[in-house]
Protein backbone atom coordinates (compact mmCIF):
# COMPACT_ATOMS: atom_id res chain seq x y z
CA UNK A 1 0.00 0.00 0.00
CA UNK A 2 2.42 2.63 0.80
CA UNK A 3 4.83 1.34 -1.94
CA UNK A 4 1.61 1.89 -4.37
CA UNK A 5 0.82 5.31 -2.66
CA UNK A 6 4.76 6.57 -3.20
CA UNK A 7 4.68 5.10 -6.51
CA UNK A 8 1.77 7.15 -7.41
CA UNK A 9 3.55 10.17 -5.74
CA UNK A 10 6.86 9.54 -7.98
CA UNK A 11 4.89 9.19 -11.10
CA UNK A 12 2.44 12.57 -10.58
CA UNK A 13 5.88 14.60 -9.03
CA UNK A 14 7.32 13.15 -12.72
CA UNK A 15 4.44 14.50 -14.76
CA UNK A 16 4.39 17.26 -12.72
CA UNK A 17 7.73 18.72 -13.03
CA UNK A 18 7.87 17.55 -17.06
CA UNK A 19 10.24 15.14 -17.15
CA UNK A 20 7.39 12.58 -18.76
CA UNK A 21 5.34 14.37 -20.65
CA UNK A 22 1.92 12.83 -21.99
CA UNK A 23 2.44 10.63 -25.02
CA UNK A 24 0.49 11.05 -28.45
CA UNK A 25 -1.56 8.40 -29.05
CA UNK A 26 -3.63 6.80 -32.56
CA UNK A 27 -6.57 6.48 -29.93
CA UNK A 28 -6.43 9.80 -28.34
CA UNK A 29 -10.48 10.26 -30.26
CA UNK A 30 -11.72 6.92 -30.09
CA UNK A 31 -13.87 7.96 -27.28
CA UNK A 32 -14.14 11.81 -26.82
CA UNK A 33 -14.59 12.13 -30.79
CA UNK A 34 -15.39 8.75 -32.52
CA UNK A 35 -15.96 10.40 -35.87
CA UNK A 36 -13.52 12.83 -36.23
CA UNK A 37 -11.37 10.87 -38.55
CA UNK A 38 -13.80 9.85 -41.22
CA UNK A 39 -15.28 13.77 -40.97
CA UNK A 40 -11.14 14.94 -41.36
CA UNK A 41 -10.67 12.88 -44.37
CA UNK A 42 -14.01 13.46 -45.87
CA UNK A 43 -13.40 16.81 -45.94
CA UNK A 44 -9.70 16.78 -47.71
CA UNK A 45 -10.96 14.05 -50.04
CA UNK A 46 -13.55 16.63 -51.21
CA UNK A 47 -10.99 19.39 -51.24
CA UNK A 48 -7.83 17.04 -52.86
CA UNK A 49 -10.93 16.08 -55.79
CA UNK A 50 -11.90 19.92 -56.10
CA UNK A 51 -7.88 20.97 -56.72
CA UNK A 52 -5.22 18.18 -56.82
CA UNK A 53 -2.71 20.60 -55.71
CA UNK A 54 -4.31 21.45 -52.06
CA UNK A 55 -3.04 18.07 -51.16
CA UNK A 56 0.63 19.09 -51.50
CA UNK A 57 -0.42 22.38 -49.64
CA UNK A 58 -2.10 20.31 -46.76
CA UNK A 59 1.55 18.23 -46.31
CA UNK A 60 3.14 21.49 -46.15
CA UNK A 61 1.60 22.91 -43.88
CA UNK A 62 1.81 20.35 -41.38
CA UNK A 63 5.68 20.54 -41.77
CA UNK A 64 5.53 24.69 -41.36
CA UNK A 65 3.26 24.20 -38.64
CA UNK A 66 5.87 21.15 -36.64
CA UNK A 67 9.38 23.78 -37.51
CA UNK A 68 7.70 26.08 -35.55
CA UNK A 69 7.45 26.33 -31.89
CA UNK A 70 6.50 22.25 -32.45
CA UNK A 71 3.72 20.71 -34.44
CA UNK A 72 0.94 22.97 -32.24
CA UNK A 73 -1.23 24.76 -34.95
CA UNK A 74 1.00 27.99 -34.52
CA UNK A 75 0.96 28.35 -38.57
CA UNK A 76 -2.76 28.99 -38.35
CA UNK A 77 -2.99 32.08 -36.14
CA UNK A 78 -4.14 35.28 -37.85
CA UNK A 79 -2.40 38.68 -37.29
CA UNK A 80 -4.69 40.94 -35.49
CA UNK A 81 -3.99 44.53 -34.20
CA UNK A 82 -2.14 43.27 -30.97
CA UNK A 83 -0.86 40.04 -32.37
CA UNK A 84 2.06 38.79 -34.62
CA UNK A 85 1.82 35.40 -36.41
CA UNK A 86 3.63 33.34 -38.75
CA UNK A 87 1.72 33.75 -41.94
CA UNK A 88 4.31 36.64 -43.06
CA UNK A 89 7.52 34.87 -42.50
CA UNK A 90 9.53 34.89 -45.90
CA UNK A 91 9.31 31.10 -45.80
CA UNK A 92 5.18 31.53 -45.46
CA UNK A 93 4.06 34.40 -47.49
CA UNK A 94 1.82 34.33 -50.47
CA UNK A 95 3.26 31.13 -50.22
CA UNK A 96 1.65 28.59 -47.76
CA UNK A 97 -1.97 28.13 -48.22
CA UNK A 98 -5.01 26.01 -47.39
CA UNK A 99 -5.77 27.56 -44.48
CA UNK A 100 -9.99 27.63 -45.47
CA UNK A 101 -9.79 23.92 -45.67
CA UNK A 102 -8.77 23.36 -42.03
CA UNK A 103 -11.16 25.80 -41.38
CA UNK A 104 -13.83 24.12 -42.49
CA UNK A 105 -12.26 20.77 -41.59
CA UNK A 106 -12.52 22.13 -38.01
CA UNK A 107 -16.36 23.65 -38.51
CA UNK A 108 -17.01 20.21 -39.76
CA UNK A 109 -15.74 18.61 -36.92
CA UNK A 110 -16.94 21.26 -33.97
CA UNK A 111 -20.34 20.30 -35.26
CA UNK A 112 -20.05 16.42 -33.91
CA UNK A 113 -17.76 17.25 -31.10
CA UNK A 114 -17.81 20.70 -29.24
CA UNK A 115 -13.98 21.27 -28.49
CA UNK A 116 -12.49 17.67 -28.48
CA UNK A 117 -9.88 17.85 -31.44
CA UNK A 118 -7.48 20.44 -31.59
CA UNK A 119 -6.14 22.43 -34.67
CA UNK A 120 -2.52 21.07 -34.52
CA UNK A 121 -4.01 17.56 -34.87
CA UNK A 122 -5.98 18.23 -37.75
CA UNK A 123 -3.41 19.50 -39.76
CA UNK A 124 -1.43 16.28 -39.41
CA UNK A 125 -4.35 13.95 -40.25
CA UNK A 126 -5.21 16.58 -43.18
CA UNK A 127 -1.21 15.64 -44.35
CA UNK A 128 -1.85 12.25 -44.15
CA UNK A 129 -5.14 12.11 -46.03
CA UNK A 130 -3.71 14.58 -48.48
CA UNK A 131 -0.85 12.20 -49.34
CA UNK A 132 -3.35 8.82 -49.39
CA UNK A 133 -5.79 10.85 -51.68
CA UNK A 134 -2.61 11.13 -54.45
CA UNK A 135 -1.84 7.41 -53.94
CA UNK A 136 1.04 7.69 -51.23
CA UNK A 137 1.61 5.90 -48.14
CA UNK A 138 -0.80 5.37 -45.53
CA UNK A 139 0.10 5.93 -41.68
CA UNK A 140 -1.44 6.06 -38.43
CA UNK A 141 -1.40 9.48 -37.15
CA UNK A 142 -0.21 9.81 -33.46
CA UNK A 143 -3.16 12.14 -31.87
CA UNK A 144 -3.38 14.22 -28.73
CA UNK A 145 -2.03 17.80 -29.77
CA UNK A 146 -3.07 20.80 -28.29
CA UNK A 147 -3.16 23.90 -29.77
CA UNK A 148 -0.75 27.08 -28.82
CA UNK A 149 -1.43 30.58 -27.83
CA UNK A 150 1.35 31.87 -29.25
CA UNK A 151 3.19 32.32 -32.60
CA UNK A 152 7.05 32.70 -33.36
CA UNK A 153 7.93 34.57 -36.86
CA UNK A 154 11.00 35.09 -36.37
CA UNK A 155 11.37 31.89 -35.66
CA UNK A 156 9.55 30.84 -38.75
CA UNK A 157 12.22 33.06 -40.61
CA UNK A 158 15.07 31.19 -39.11
CA UNK A 159 14.37 27.53 -38.65
CA UNK A 160 12.10 26.91 -41.89
CA UNK A 161 15.16 25.76 -44.59
CA UNK A 162 15.48 27.99 -47.19
CA UNK A 163 15.88 26.38 -50.61
CA UNK A 164 19.11 27.84 -51.33
CA UNK A 165 20.68 25.72 -49.17
CA UNK A 166 23.09 23.21 -49.23
CA UNK A 167 23.23 19.98 -48.24
CA UNK A 168 24.79 20.65 -44.56
CA UNK A 169 22.68 23.56 -44.12
CA UNK A 170 19.65 21.10 -44.69
CA UNK A 171 20.99 18.43 -42.21
CA UNK A 172 21.46 21.21 -39.65
CA UNK A 173 17.85 22.47 -40.09
CA UNK A 174 16.58 18.89 -39.80
CA UNK A 175 18.84 17.92 -36.78
CA UNK A 176 17.84 21.29 -34.74
CA UNK A 177 14.41 19.32 -34.97
CA UNK A 178 16.34 16.27 -34.15
CA UNK A 179 15.74 15.07 -37.40
CA UNK A 180 18.43 12.37 -39.44
CA UNK A 181 19.85 12.65 -42.77
CA UNK A 182 17.64 10.11 -43.51
CA UNK A 183 14.77 11.24 -42.28
CA UNK A 184 15.50 14.79 -44.48
CA UNK A 185 16.01 12.90 -47.30
CA UNK A 186 12.93 11.06 -47.14
CA UNK A 187 10.94 13.85 -46.14
CA UNK A 188 12.32 15.81 -49.00
CA UNK A 189 9.88 13.77 -51.55
CA UNK A 190 7.35 15.72 -50.31
CA UNK A 191 8.27 17.35 -53.18
CA UNK A 192 6.87 14.58 -55.46
CA UNK A 193 3.77 16.87 -55.22
CA UNK A 194 3.09 21.10 -55.58
CA UNK A 195 4.23 23.87 -57.16
CA UNK A 196 6.93 26.28 -56.66
CA UNK A 197 7.46 30.01 -57.17
CA UNK A 198 9.83 31.42 -59.76
CA UNK A 199 11.46 32.91 -57.30
CA UNK A 200 12.22 29.99 -55.04
CA UNK A 201 14.12 28.92 -58.36
CA UNK A 202 15.02 31.62 -60.25
CA UNK A 203 18.83 31.52 -59.17
CA UNK A 204 19.01 27.65 -60.13
CA UNK A 205 17.69 27.56 -63.48
CA UNK A 206 20.27 30.56 -64.05
CA UNK A 207 23.25 30.04 -62.37
CA UNK A 208 23.53 26.18 -61.28
CA UNK A 209 25.94 24.02 -63.50
CA UNK A 210 24.16 20.84 -61.86
CA UNK A 211 20.74 20.97 -63.84
CA UNK A 212 20.22 19.38 -67.01
CA UNK A 213 20.84 22.32 -69.78
CA UNK A 214 16.94 21.86 -71.57
CA UNK A 215 15.18 21.45 -68.36
CA UNK A 216 16.54 24.81 -67.77
CA UNK A 217 15.99 26.21 -70.27
CA UNK A 218 12.51 25.32 -70.63
CA UNK A 219 11.65 26.41 -66.99
CA UNK A 220 12.92 30.47 -68.04
CA UNK A 221 10.13 30.65 -70.25
CA UNK A 222 7.79 31.43 -67.70
CA UNK A 223 10.05 32.39 -65.05
CA UNK A 224 12.18 35.17 -66.86
CA UNK A 225 14.72 37.30 -64.59
CA UNK A 226 11.84 40.05 -64.24
CA UNK A 227 10.71 40.15 -60.64
CA UNK A 228 7.00 40.15 -62.84
CA UNK A 229 7.46 36.74 -62.69
CA UNK A 230 8.09 35.68 -59.56
CA UNK A 231 5.25 34.39 -58.42
CA UNK A 232 4.31 32.22 -61.59
CA UNK A 233 4.64 28.55 -61.02
CA UNK A 234 6.31 25.67 -62.08
CA UNK A 235 5.88 21.71 -60.53
CA UNK A 236 8.32 20.45 -58.01
CA UNK A 237 7.80 17.41 -59.93
CA UNK A 238 7.56 17.79 -63.63
CA UNK A 239 6.75 14.27 -64.29
CA UNK A 240 3.81 12.95 -62.27
CA UNK A 241 2.92 16.76 -60.31
CA UNK A 242 -0.34 15.38 -58.91
CA UNK A 243 1.08 11.60 -58.01
CA UNK A 244 2.86 11.08 -54.59
CA UNK A 245 5.55 8.94 -56.09
CA UNK A 246 9.16 8.74 -56.69
CA UNK A 247 9.86 10.60 -59.37
CA UNK A 248 11.46 13.24 -57.42
CA UNK A 249 13.94 11.42 -56.95
CA UNK A 250 14.55 9.94 -60.09
CA UNK A 251 14.05 13.94 -61.61
CA UNK A 252 17.32 14.40 -59.18
CA UNK A 253 19.34 11.62 -60.91
CA UNK A 254 18.76 13.16 -64.18
CA UNK A 255 19.51 16.51 -62.57
CA UNK A 256 15.93 17.92 -63.26
CA UNK A 257 15.83 19.12 -59.18
CA UNK A 258 13.25 22.33 -59.32
CA UNK A 259 15.02 23.67 -55.72
CA UNK A 260 18.51 23.98 -55.47
CA UNK A 261 18.12 22.36 -52.25
CA UNK A 262 16.26 19.48 -53.97
CA UNK A 263 19.48 18.88 -56.12
CA UNK A 264 21.36 18.76 -53.15
CA UNK A 265 20.64 15.40 -51.98
CA UNK A 266 22.28 14.06 -55.40
CA UNK A 267 24.75 15.87 -55.90
CA UNK A 268 28.07 13.37 -55.47
CA UNK A 269 27.48 12.91 -51.64
CA UNK A 270 26.81 10.84 -49.25
CA UNK A 271 22.64 11.19 -49.70
CA UNK A 272 23.09 10.08 -53.45
CA UNK A 273 23.12 6.31 -52.47
CA UNK A 274 19.59 6.99 -50.36
CA UNK A 275 18.48 9.13 -52.98
CA UNK A 276 19.01 5.79 -55.62
CA UNK A 277 17.54 3.25 -53.40
CA UNK A 278 14.09 5.14 -53.75
CA UNK A 279 14.51 5.42 -57.12
CA UNK A 280 14.96 1.75 -57.15
CA UNK A 281 12.33 0.99 -54.57
CA UNK A 282 9.28 3.02 -53.93
CA UNK A 283 8.07 0.86 -51.51
CA UNK A 284 11.45 1.96 -49.28
CA UNK A 285 10.52 5.79 -49.11
CA UNK A 286 7.21 4.94 -48.70
CA UNK A 287 8.31 3.71 -45.89
CA UNK A 288 10.95 5.83 -44.88
CA UNK A 289 8.60 8.33 -45.62
CA UNK A 290 5.74 7.44 -43.25
CA UNK A 291 8.38 6.78 -40.56
CA UNK A 292 10.13 10.51 -40.95
CA UNK A 293 6.82 12.49 -40.85
CA UNK A 294 5.49 10.46 -37.54
CA UNK A 295 8.53 11.72 -35.97
CA UNK A 296 8.12 15.38 -37.47
CA UNK A 297 4.73 15.16 -36.06
CA UNK A 298 6.33 14.42 -32.67
CA UNK A 299 7.91 17.64 -32.33
CA UNK A 300 7.22 19.31 -28.98
CA UNK A 301 3.75 18.82 -28.65
CA UNK A 302 1.33 20.57 -26.19
CA UNK A 303 -0.26 17.65 -24.12
CA UNK A 304 -1.87 17.23 -21.11
CA UNK A 305 -3.15 21.16 -20.03
CA UNK A 306 -0.94 22.56 -21.93
CA UNK A 307 -2.02 25.33 -24.35
CA UNK A 308 -6.28 24.97 -25.52
CA UNK A 309 -8.64 23.34 -27.86
CA UNK A 310 -9.31 26.04 -30.34
CA UNK A 311 -12.68 26.48 -31.10
CA UNK A 312 -11.74 28.27 -34.43
CA UNK A 313 -8.37 27.48 -35.98
CA UNK A 314 -7.90 31.03 -36.76
CA UNK A 315 -7.46 32.57 -33.46
CA UNK A 316 -7.06 32.08 -29.75
CA UNK A 317 -10.00 31.70 -28.09
C1 LIG B 1 14.26 19.98 -47.15
C2 LIG B 1 14.02 21.26 -47.01
C3 LIG B 1 12.89 21.93 -47.72
C4 LIG B 1 12.98 23.08 -48.43
C5 LIG B 1 14.22 23.93 -48.62
C6 LIG B 1 11.68 23.34 -48.97
C7 LIG B 1 11.36 24.45 -49.74
C8 LIG B 1 10.18 24.61 -50.43
C9 LIG B 1 9.89 25.70 -51.31
C10 LIG B 1 10.79 26.88 -51.59
C11 LIG B 1 8.65 25.48 -51.85
C12 LIG B 1 7.92 26.39 -52.82
C13 LIG B 1 7.19 27.46 -52.04
C14 LIG B 1 6.68 28.59 -52.90
O1 LIG B 1 7.14 28.79 -54.00
O2 LIG B 1 5.79 29.32 -52.45
C15 LIG B 1 8.16 24.26 -51.29
C16 LIG B 1 6.95 23.70 -51.59
C17 LIG B 1 6.48 22.55 -51.01
N1 LIG B 1 7.06 21.88 -49.96
FE1 LIG B 1 8.94 22.07 -49.32
N2 LIG B 1 10.83 22.36 -48.59
C18 LIG B 1 11.52 21.47 -47.82
C19 LIG B 1 11.00 20.36 -47.18
C20 LIG B 1 9.68 19.98 -47.23
C21 LIG B 1 9.08 18.99 -46.38
C22 LIG B 1 9.80 18.26 -45.25
C23 LIG B 1 7.77 18.89 -46.76
C24 LIG B 1 6.68 18.04 -46.19
C25 LIG B 1 6.88 16.92 -45.55
C26 LIG B 1 7.59 19.80 -47.87
C27 LIG B 1 6.43 19.93 -48.59
C28 LIG B 1 6.26 20.82 -49.64
C29 LIG B 1 5.13 20.78 -50.54
C30 LIG B 1 4.06 19.71 -50.57
C31 LIG B 1 5.25 21.89 -51.39
C32 LIG B 1 4.26 22.34 -52.47
C33 LIG B 1 3.18 23.17 -51.78
C34 LIG B 1 2.09 23.67 -52.70
O3 LIG B 1 2.03 23.36 -53.87
O4 LIG B 1 1.24 24.43 -52.17
N3 LIG B 1 8.75 20.48 -48.11
N4 LIG B 1 9.10 23.75 -50.42
C1 LIG C 1 3.81 39.77 -47.51
O1 LIG C 1 3.23 39.88 -48.79
C2 LIG C 1 2.50 41.09 -48.99
C3 LIG C 1 1.90 41.03 -50.38
O2 LIG C 1 0.91 40.08 -50.42
C4 LIG C 1 3.42 42.28 -48.87
O3 LIG C 1 2.69 43.45 -48.99
C5 LIG C 1 4.11 42.23 -47.52
O4 LIG C 1 5.09 43.25 -47.48
C6 LIG C 1 4.79 40.90 -47.30
N1 LIG C 1 5.28 40.85 -45.95
C7 LIG C 1 6.51 40.53 -45.65
C8 LIG C 1 6.88 40.54 -44.22
O5 LIG C 1 7.33 40.20 -46.50
C1 LIG D 1 10.98 32.73 -30.81
O1 LIG D 1 11.97 31.79 -31.15
C2 LIG D 1 13.30 32.23 -30.85
C3 LIG D 1 14.27 31.16 -31.30
O2 LIG D 1 13.98 30.74 -32.56
C4 LIG D 1 13.47 32.44 -29.38
O3 LIG D 1 14.76 32.95 -29.14
C5 LIG D 1 12.43 33.40 -28.89
O4 LIG D 1 12.50 33.46 -27.49
C6 LIG D 1 11.04 32.96 -29.30
N1 LIG D 1 10.10 34.02 -28.94
C7 LIG D 1 9.07 33.78 -28.20
C8 LIG D 1 8.20 34.95 -27.91
O5 LIG D 1 8.81 32.67 -27.76
C1 LIG E 1 27.22 25.31 -47.13
O1 LIG E 1 26.74 26.61 -46.89
C2 LIG E 1 27.35 27.23 -45.77
C3 LIG E 1 26.60 28.54 -45.49
O2 LIG E 1 26.28 29.18 -46.66
C4 LIG E 1 28.82 27.43 -46.04
O3 LIG E 1 29.45 28.04 -44.95
C5 LIG E 1 29.43 26.06 -46.28
O4 LIG E 1 30.78 26.21 -46.65
C6 LIG E 1 28.71 25.32 -47.39
N1 LIG E 1 29.20 23.95 -47.43
C7 LIG E 1 29.53 23.33 -48.55
C8 LIG E 1 30.02 21.94 -48.42
O5 LIG E 1 29.41 23.85 -49.65
C1 LIG F 1 29.35 16.48 -48.29
O1 LIG F 1 28.47 16.76 -47.21
C2 LIG F 1 29.13 17.00 -45.99
C3 LIG F 1 28.08 17.14 -44.94
O2 LIG F 1 27.14 18.07 -45.30
C4 LIG F 1 30.00 18.23 -46.11
O3 LIG F 1 30.69 18.45 -44.93
C5 LIG F 1 30.99 18.02 -47.25
O4 LIG F 1 31.72 19.20 -47.43
C6 LIG F 1 30.24 17.68 -48.52
N1 LIG F 1 31.18 17.42 -49.59
C7 LIG F 1 31.05 17.97 -50.77
C8 LIG F 1 32.06 17.56 -51.79
O5 LIG F 1 30.16 18.74 -51.03
C1 LIG G 1 15.83 17.35 -29.36
O1 LIG G 1 16.38 16.50 -28.38
C2 LIG G 1 16.99 17.21 -27.31
C3 LIG G 1 17.69 16.22 -26.42
O2 LIG G 1 16.84 15.15 -26.15
C4 LIG G 1 15.93 18.02 -26.58
O3 LIG G 1 16.51 18.77 -25.55
C5 LIG G 1 15.27 18.97 -27.56
O4 LIG G 1 14.20 19.64 -26.93
C6 LIG G 1 14.74 18.21 -28.75
N1 LIG G 1 14.27 19.19 -29.73
C7 LIG G 1 13.14 19.07 -30.38
C8 LIG G 1 12.79 20.15 -31.32
O5 LIG G 1 12.39 18.11 -30.22
C1 LIG H 1 23.31 34.63 -60.92
O1 LIG H 1 24.40 34.84 -60.03
C2 LIG H 1 24.90 36.17 -60.05
C3 LIG H 1 26.14 36.18 -59.18
O2 LIG H 1 25.86 35.69 -57.92
C4 LIG H 1 23.83 37.13 -59.56
O3 LIG H 1 24.28 38.44 -59.57
C5 LIG H 1 22.61 36.99 -60.45
O4 LIG H 1 21.56 37.78 -59.92
C6 LIG H 1 22.15 35.56 -60.53
N1 LIG H 1 21.09 35.45 -61.53
C7 LIG H 1 19.86 35.10 -61.23
C8 LIG H 1 18.86 35.05 -62.35
O5 LIG H 1 19.52 34.80 -60.11
C1 LIG I 1 18.49 16.55 -70.51
O1 LIG I 1 17.15 16.17 -70.72
C2 LIG I 1 16.86 15.91 -72.08
C3 LIG I 1 15.36 15.73 -72.20
O2 LIG I 1 14.91 14.78 -71.27
C4 LIG I 1 17.64 14.72 -72.54
O3 LIG I 1 17.38 14.45 -73.90
C5 LIG I 1 19.12 15.03 -72.40
O4 LIG I 1 19.88 13.90 -72.72
C6 LIG I 1 19.44 15.46 -70.97
N1 LIG I 1 20.80 15.97 -70.95
C7 LIG I 1 21.72 15.47 -70.14
C8 LIG I 1 23.07 16.09 -70.23
O5 LIG I 1 21.48 14.58 -69.36
C1 LIG J 1 7.40 37.50 -67.40
O1 LIG J 1 8.44 38.38 -67.72
C2 LIG J 1 8.43 38.81 -69.09
C3 LIG J 1 9.63 39.72 -69.27
O2 LIG J 1 10.80 39.01 -69.11
C4 LIG J 1 7.15 39.55 -69.40
O3 LIG J 1 7.11 39.85 -70.77
C5 LIG J 1 5.97 38.69 -69.06
O4 LIG J 1 4.79 39.44 -69.20
C6 LIG J 1 6.06 38.19 -67.63
N1 LIG J 1 4.97 37.27 -67.39
C7 LIG J 1 4.25 37.28 -66.29
C8 LIG J 1 3.12 36.29 -66.22
O5 LIG J 1 4.47 38.03 -65.36
C1 LIG K 1 3.37 29.67 -65.87
O1 LIG K 1 2.94 30.30 -64.68
C2 LIG K 1 1.54 30.35 -64.54
C3 LIG K 1 1.21 31.20 -63.33
O2 LIG K 1 1.74 30.62 -62.20
C4 LIG K 1 1.00 28.95 -64.44
O3 LIG K 1 -0.40 28.97 -64.29
C5 LIG K 1 1.37 28.18 -65.69
O4 LIG K 1 0.99 26.83 -65.56
C6 LIG K 1 2.86 28.24 -65.93
N1 LIG K 1 3.16 27.66 -67.24
C7 LIG K 1 4.08 26.72 -67.39
C8 LIG K 1 4.31 26.26 -68.80
O5 LIG K 1 4.72 26.27 -66.50
C1 LIG L 1 -12.29 32.70 -37.19
O1 LIG L 1 -11.45 33.76 -36.83
C2 LIG L 1 -11.03 34.55 -37.91
C3 LIG L 1 -9.99 35.53 -37.39
O2 LIG L 1 -10.49 36.26 -36.35
C4 LIG L 1 -12.25 35.23 -38.49
O3 LIG L 1 -11.85 36.01 -39.62
C5 LIG L 1 -13.25 34.19 -38.94
O4 LIG L 1 -14.43 34.79 -39.42
C6 LIG L 1 -13.58 33.25 -37.79
N1 LIG L 1 -14.37 32.17 -38.33
C7 LIG L 1 -15.51 31.82 -37.78
C8 LIG L 1 -16.24 30.66 -38.40
O5 LIG L 1 -15.95 32.38 -36.81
Amino acid sequence: MALKESLAFYLMFFLFAGFVSPQLSTTFYDNSCPSALQIIKNTVDAAVQKEKRMGASLLRLHFHDCFVQGCDGSILLDDTPTFTGEKTALPNNNSVRGFDVINTIKANVESACKQVVSCADIVAVAARDSVVALGGPYWDVLLGRRDSLTANLSQANTDLPAPTLNLSGLISAFSKKNLSVNNMVALSGAHTIGQARCITFRNRIYNDTNINASFALSLRANCSTSSSNNSNLAPLDTVTPTNFDNYYYQNLLNQEGLLHSDQELYNGNFTDSQVISYVNNGAIFFNDFSNAIIRMGNISPLTGTAGEIRLNCSKIN
